[in-house]
């Protein structure tokens, strides 16, 4: 048996990831401890209910409630309450008690990044989240490190699991939105309030840290354009399969060339909303809580990353895999790679964003009302690239109403949105039934 240097773990919450991790770390503890040249103890774990059923079976021992004292000596902290308090509290805590802290808390990273990092750096520790990002899939460290002597032009993909699920259940077997939540939940996929997946808010938490890292640039989480996935009906779903398309959540980070606010002219654009892909994309064969992220980085071109982004041992094997690191740097020495934000890019409004949209309208079916849309959406600058008709009510000229669905070439978002709010205006148009983003072609 090797004497391997000793390190404290401390572990903080045992939900759906913290079982699983401490499962995992006291079944593969000697197997870890040669990969990572230290013999970790799992010290203990923290939690709020001592009594709280739990699903994997640990010693009883191990639990408490006093994450302050368990805190104290450790050399490695791994935070996996959630949400921002106490859990900022005991990362600083932990951090400035010279532990590095290992955490998969993207709402946390997101909101208050820069001060753990700004943290982390005047102490020489280091913060691992590889897990708060896309759950197992290794996204973080090819981002940070494997494509840090290249140039990512843009990010795009399915970064939340839960809302994957209800989406991919919609349209594979006309499921209930409410029914698939709920089942969700039941998986551990779900945040422990699951309107941040459903409103897109964990989304967006996901997509400031990818692009902060893609860009070097801190990207305020208020400067990511947000919507979720509560408006998608089952009857959106079977219009969106009918025309080839699938609905999916996604989140794209792009660079943007030509840009006033900075000297070099780039900026980028951070946003996440359902789009239409076609079925033919890749991203559109993702299917339950998996999640892919394409990266397009200038050297490299194209790269695709997929895998499970949801379930607690899933993103238990990106945390360990964080474990493993922290340790190895306790035993080499040495500060890890660190944050990089001195590109400073501006995060331009959603207004500046161009792409493609589908525009679904119910009008009034009789002479002329064609080339109304026509000239609102011309004088509009948005450019018509299909349109499909279909007959909803045929009683007669007064009283003929028709679908319209106008798919447009790229646009840009403001342009489209005060066009659809003439389209909305027009005397022509009874209803605009929906606009949605396509993405993918
Ligand atoms: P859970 O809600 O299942 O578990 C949270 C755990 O933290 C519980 O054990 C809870 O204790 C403990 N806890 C909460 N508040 C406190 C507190 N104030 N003091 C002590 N312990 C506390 O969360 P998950 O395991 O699902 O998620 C953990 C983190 O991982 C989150 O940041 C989440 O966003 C992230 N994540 C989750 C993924 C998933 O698939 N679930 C995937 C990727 C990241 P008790 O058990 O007593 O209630
Ligand atoms: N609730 C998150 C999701 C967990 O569904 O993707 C993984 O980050």
């Amino acid at each position: 048996m090797i004497d391997y240097r000793h390190l404290r773990v401390a572990l903080l919450g045992a939900g759906a990831v913290g079982s699983q991790v401490a499962a995992l770390l006291l079944k593969h503890g000697e197997e870890l401890a040669d990969r990572a040249g230290a013999s970790l103890e799992l010290a203990g774990i923290a939690v709020r209910d001592l009594d709280a059923p739990r699903d994997t079976d640990l010693p009883r021992e191990l639990f408490t409630t006093d994450a302050d004292s368990l805190i104290v000596g450790a050399d490695i902290v791994i935070e996996l309450m959630g949400g921002i308090e106490p859990a900022r509290t005991r990362v600083l805590q932990a951090i400035n008690s010279g532990a590095d802290v290992v955490t998969a808390n993207k709402a946390l990273l997101a909101t208050h990044g820069p001060e753990i990092f700004d943290a982390a750096d005047q102490v020489g520790a280091q913060v691992y989240y590889e897990a708060a990002a896309a759950g197992a899939i290794p996204i973080i460290r090819p981002l940070r490190d494997s494509l840090a002597g290249d140039r990512v032009q843009r990010i795009m993909g399915i970064v939340n699991g839960t809302t994957n699920y209800i989406l991919d259940r919609m349209d594979t077997e006309g499921a209930d939105f409410a029914d698939v939540l709920a089942q969700a939940q039941a998986l551990g996929y779900a945040e422990a309030d699951p309107t941040a997946d459903v409103e897109g808010y964990d989304a967006a938490q996901k997509a400031a840290i990818l692009a902060s890292l893609a860009f070097h640039t801190a990207v305020p989480l208020e400067s990511v354009h947000r919507e979720g996935i509560t408006e998608i009906t089952t009857s959106m779903m079977d219009a969106a399969r009918h025309a080839g398309y699938v609905i999916k959540l996604l989140a794209v980070c792009e660079r943007l060339t030509g840009h006033e606010p900075s000297a070099s002219g780039e900026a980028i654009s951070v946003r996440v909303y359902p789009a239409l892909v076609p079925r033919t994309h890749p991203l559109a064969s993702v299917h339950g809580a998996n999640n892919a992220v394409f990266v397009e980085a200038e050297a490299a071109g194209s790269l695709m990353f997929y895998g499970a982004g949801a379930g607690g041992v899933q993103t238990a094997s990106a945390v360990l895999g964080d474990v493993v690191s922290a340790a190895r740097r306790h035993v080499a020495g040495g500060v890890g790679v660190g944050e990089s934000t001195r590109a400073n890019l501006p995060v331009l409004e959603i207004g500046h964003a161009v792409t493609r949209y589908q525009i679904t309208l119910e009008v009034d079916d009789r002479p002329g009302v064609l080339a109304i849309i026509a000239t609102i959406l011309s004088e509009g600058r948005v450019s018509i690239a299909t349109v499909e008709q279909t007959v909803i009510a045929d009683d007669g000229e007064a009283g003929a109403r028709a679908r319209l669905v106008i798919g447009t070439h790229k646009a840009r978002e403001q342009d489209l949105s005060d066009t659809v709010a003439r389209l909305a205006e027009s005397d022509v148009v009874e209803t605009v039934v929906s606009v949605l983003r396509v993405e993918g072609n």
